[in-house]
């Protein structure tokens, strides 16, 4: 500005100057002064107005270059010789790590009314000191690594190795470390409870043989109004599950459920909703009340007291499905992942990498299927 009004300035001399003799130039040159300082005031004015109006669009905009940066940080990142551990975090935007890997991000982040990041999520695993050195190490070598911050183990002991190793994301629940349905409802509760007091978007839990494709989870929730009642997941029944409810007469209830195994996801405002019936630890009562899992539970909750319904996400995978039927081709747009050993027989994701003997459940293999950069991936 102070560039232009200097040139204005000189112009008006040249031109002026021919024109008027010498003792005019005063009253010229505060004229010019007056000229000026109205043009600065109305340039003032106008950058500010359109400042407020486009105080959207230039969030937009900013969010945009972030999620550009982001992206290069990140390729950076995975091609990086140096160890996993404490880096993620540097990122000032890790949460648009999902419109890095779809085409046409910008108009993608632009068109949506509301922006899903990494950082609205509260990710819950579900684990068990038995499990602590079989199932932790493998998640926190592979998926952990993008959702560090964000990501939450619930389990029944204090572990000082792996608190260290999460930098301390293990939540001891204080409950029973059987496999009991008290056990896994009090969990549950546990865990809702947490998400409850973050200021987070959603809540997505997981168990502890879950592989989680965590910018896909991101760019799907992106497709969800957080402050609209979402109940994401995966059911693994062919019909919607019947009790008898014992209450009301006897009297049958029909209710589906996402299986906990597969993960699902809760929009705040659905789990505000829940408080009456599920926070505080009245999540256990009424598990309790209809003595089924906690899955089961969350699905009577929301199906059948608040009258919401289940919306079926496919992208979700339990070990109850074959994990063989996974196309390679759709790999990568799939949610969660998990693997189970019946008797000798492995049910894990088909998939070409490491060595079976090294990578028995393959989730290392996937992990480089789906980001190559990374460090130990052979290239
Ligand atoms: C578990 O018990 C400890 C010790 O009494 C307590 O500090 C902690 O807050 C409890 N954890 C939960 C999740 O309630």
């Amino acid at each position: 500005m102070a560039q232009m009004s200097r040139d204005g300035e000189q112009v008006i001399f040249i031109v002026e100057n021919n024109k008027m003799n010498f003792r005019n130039r005063k009253t010229l040159q505060t004229l010019t002064v007056v000229v000026l300082l109205a043009y600065t005031i109305l340039l003032v004015y106008q950058s500010f107005s359109t400042g407020v109006i486009d105080h959207e669009n230039m969030d937009v905009r900013t969010s945009v270059e972030k999620t550009r940066s982001f992206r290069q940080r990140l390729q950076r990142y995975l091609s990086r010789d140096q160890d996993l551990e404490g880096d993620l975090q540097n990122l000032d935007n890790p949460g648009t790590m999902a419109s890095n890997f779809i085409p046409g991000e910008v108009t993608q982040v632009t068109m949506r009314p509301f922006m899903t990041e990494l950082n609205d999520m509260f990710i819950s695993v579900k684990t068990t000191k038995h499990f602590h050195k079989e199932r932790l190490p493998i998640i926190l070598k592979t998926w952990f690594q993008l959702a560090k911050d964000q990501t939450w183990f619930f389990t029944d002991t204090n572990d000082y190795d792996f608190q260290k190793m999460t930098n301390g994301h293990m939540i001891n629940t204080n409950c029973s470390s059987s496999h009991s349905r008290k056990a896994l409802c009090c969990k549950m509760s546990v865990e809702f409870d947490t998400f409850i007091e973050t200021d987070k978007k959603w809540f997505c839990h997981f168990d502890d043989d879950n592989y989680v494709n965590i910018p896909r989870l991101v760019d799907f929730l992106g497709d969800y109004n957080p402050r609209e009642d979402w109940y994401l997941g995966k059911p693994s029944i062919q019909a919607p599950l019947e009790i008898i409810n014992k209450d009301k007469s006897s009297q049958k209830v029909k209710f589906w459920f996402a299986t906990g195994g597969a993960g699902f996801c809760l929009s705040k405002a659905l789990a505000l909703k829940m408080m009456p019936v599920a926070s505080g630890g009245k999540f256990i009562s009424t598990g309790e009340k209809i003595r089924l899992p906690d899955d089961v539970t969350m699905g009577y909750i929301i199906e059948h007291l608040l009258k919401k319904p289940l919306t079926v996400v496919d992208q979700f995978h339990s070990h109850l499905e074959p994990m063989k039927f996974i196309r390679r081709d759709i790999l990568k747009d799939q949610i969660s992942f998990s693997y189970s050993k019946n008797k000798e027989e492995w049910n894990v994701v088909k998939i070409e990498g490491f060595d079976t003997k090294y990578d028995t459940n393959r989730f290392l293999s996937l992990h480089c299927f789906l980001f190559p950069e990374t460090r130990f991936c052979p290239r």
